[in-house]
């Protein structure tokens, strides 16, 4: 049996993710897993909570919390909500549990062993009013690249750069805004990935398989060269830094890197999964042990993919152990709030806890895969988001099973009818609905979203045009052999759109399953229209389900602008 390892990237502890984070990692690697999983692959889907870092401690800070309960409420918090979109995990796990401590320990060895880790001392920001050490996000200022006044100290979230903390120009304080900062020295390990950059390179050449977007952000940073990376930090909440089982010397006040320990994490929470239920995780992630036969996609943002082309690389190759590494990375561009960003720290956006008191998961599931930002970045709207709800949802899907449904239950006796043989109609029928399993099928396989949305839109049409052109309600009042050939094919096809639709909207595929007697809806279809629309048992009893989707109005829509200020000038 073929398996696929799936992870997307590890939110952030701090804050609930809006729906720019879920369209762009999370729900695309679910879509994929479930459908993998139809397919008869065993699929292991990773995710957690990446703990540690300045975002936690500031977060945490800025809630007065202490961070460990602060992490704990919001891990729970996030795998609620992740819950109720139907992220359909294996293991939601965190990067702040023991097993990542332990891996991210011996990956450092392993490094230093194979002399590619150093000490250095460094000169850092200190401030003088916070009697502490600025890494990364404790320390904003200007961006020496594209001038945006509020960089923070790691990255640039205006121009998406990587930062160094003593690039910044008129640096401040995260914590207090104090400008009264020196720079002291400090001592930090140092991986030198300069000394693996022939061999990242030759690594990502060998990825086939990535889209354009991945490799052209990977290149982007080895073309601009490869510098040694700190992977320290002079930080009280992280993964502690050890030497022969003892705190090293020097660095007893100190951290590892938060993006050194965080990719870590996929493997620390697939080890979570395997003590919590006998799993065997070596077979994932070691090649030696079988991970060799597996493949192993990774979701997220672009902002996220120099760390996973070049840094993450450097830590598995570096290591020279044999650990798997990914097949396809498939990254994705931003979901835009009009025309700004969604922002967490900014608030300006839906986010997904918000997102499910509106309305129900698939709702959202089915917007932000047929939107998913692929190829470019695409603008959320509240009337696009009606829109596509109101026609792919209410008016075809939602429409076409209740109409069958109800058709059935008043006039077959809530049965599937025998009787009657295909007609014209039917075998054109057949046909297009093979193409259009094939081309989904096909669209899911190479990870193209958008595509596989309108493939499937594009089955939920044709099965609405046959329901129109054969029209059983006519029919039947002169025919009713024929009257039930179409409406067994009518059925056929609504329980075929509820397996074709499981991997999008699983609720909803789960309500159209459960109309029918016996019909567990898994398994993903073949391309053969003939046999998928004569599978249901003549006589098997259906019943109708509740409306499927509710059509959103324009008063929701007013409303829904003016609570989260949508359509609001980009600039403000
Ligand atoms: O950008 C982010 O939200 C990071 N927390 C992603 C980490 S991905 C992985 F490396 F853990
Ligand atoms: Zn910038």
């Amino acid at each position: 049996m073929p398996r696929t390892l799936i992870t997307s990237a590890l939110p952030y502890i701090n804050g609930i993710k809006h729906l720019g984070n879920l369209a762009g990692s999370q729900l695309p690697a679910d879509v994929y897993a479930r459908f993998k999983r139809a397919r008869g692959d065993e699929v292991l889907l990773i995710c957690a909570t990446d703990e540690h870092g300045t975002p936690a401690e500031l977060a945490a800070a800025a809630a007065g919390q202490d961070v460990r309960t602060y992490c704990d409420e919001q891990h729970a918090l996030q795998k609620r909500v992740g819950d109720g979109f139907g992220l359909s995990w294996d293991w939601f796990g965190r990067s702040s549990n023991p097993p990542n401590h332990r891996l991210t320990q011996h990956f450092c060895e392993a490094l230093e062993q194979n002399g590619l880790i150093e000490e250095r001392v460094d000169r850092m920001i200190y401030s003088l009013d916070d009697g502490r050490f600025l890494p990364d996000r404790y320390v904003e200022g200007t961006c020496p690249h594209c001038a945006f006044p509020k960089a923070r100290g790691d990255q640039c979230d205006n121009c998406g750069r990587l930062l160094d903390p003593m690039d910044l120009i008129d640096p401040y304080s995260a914590v207090s805004g104090s400008k009264n900062l020196e720079v002291r020295d400090t001592r930090h390990l140092y991986l030198l990935q300069s000394k693996l950059a022939d061999r990242i390179r030759a690594w990502l050449d060998s990825k086939t398989d990535f889209p354009a977007l991945t490799k052209s952000i990977g290149y982007k940073h080895l073309d601009e060269g490869l510098i040694d990376r700190g992977i320290t930090r002079d930080l009280a909440w992280g993964v502690p830094v050890m030497k022969d089982g003892a705190p090293r010397p020097g660095f007893e006040r100190k951290v590892f890197y938060v993006w050194f320990d965080a990719p870590i994490e996929y493997i620390g929470a697939t080890v979570e999964w395997s003590e919590a239920t006998g799993g065997n995780w070596e077979r994932w992630w070691r090649t030696d042990k079988g991970a060799d036969e597996v493949r192993y996609v990774e979701f997220m943002g672009k902002d996220n993919v120099a760390f996973h082309t070049v840094s993450f690389p450097a830590t598995l190759l570096g290591s020279e152990e044999p650990w798997k590494s990914v097949d396809v990375l498939k990254s994705f561009n931003w979901l835009n709030w009009y025309g700004g960003k969604f922002s967490t720290s900014g608030k300006r956006g839906v986010f997904m806890d918000a997102a499910l008191e509106l309305l129900p998961a698939d709702y959202w599931r089915w917007y932000l895969t047929a939107n998913a930002p692929e190829s470019a970045d695409s603008p959320f709207t509240w009337e696009q988001f009606q829109n596509t709800v109101n026609s792919d949802l209410a008016n075809v899907l939602g429409n076409f099973v209740n109409r069958i449904l109800k058709f059935a239950e008043t006039r077959f006796d809530g049965v599937v009818p025998a009787g009657g043989e295909p007609g014209e109609l039917e075998t054109k029928l057949f046909k297009d609905i093979a193409a259009g399993i094939e081309a989904l099928t096909a669209s899911l396989e190479g990870m193209t979203f958008r595509k596989a949305a309108q493939d499937l839109r594009d089955l939920w049409v044709t099965g609405n045009g046959y329901l129109t052109e054969a029209a059983p309600w006519t029919v039947i009042k002169t025919d009713p052999e024929r009257a039930a050939m179409i409406v067994r094919t009518g059925l056929n096809l609504a329980s075929l759109f509820g397996r074709l639709s499981a991997p999008f909207i699983p609720f909803t595929a789960a309500h159209i399953a459960g109309a029918f007697e016996g019909d567990d809806g898994a398994g993903w279809p073949q391309a053969d229209g003939a046999a998928e629309l004569s599978r249901l048992k003549l006589g098997c009893k259906v019943t109708a389900p509740p409306v499927l989707f509710a059509k959103i109005e324009d008063a929701q829509v007013a409303e829904w602008t003016a609570r989260f200020g949508g359509g609001e000038d980009a600039s403000a």
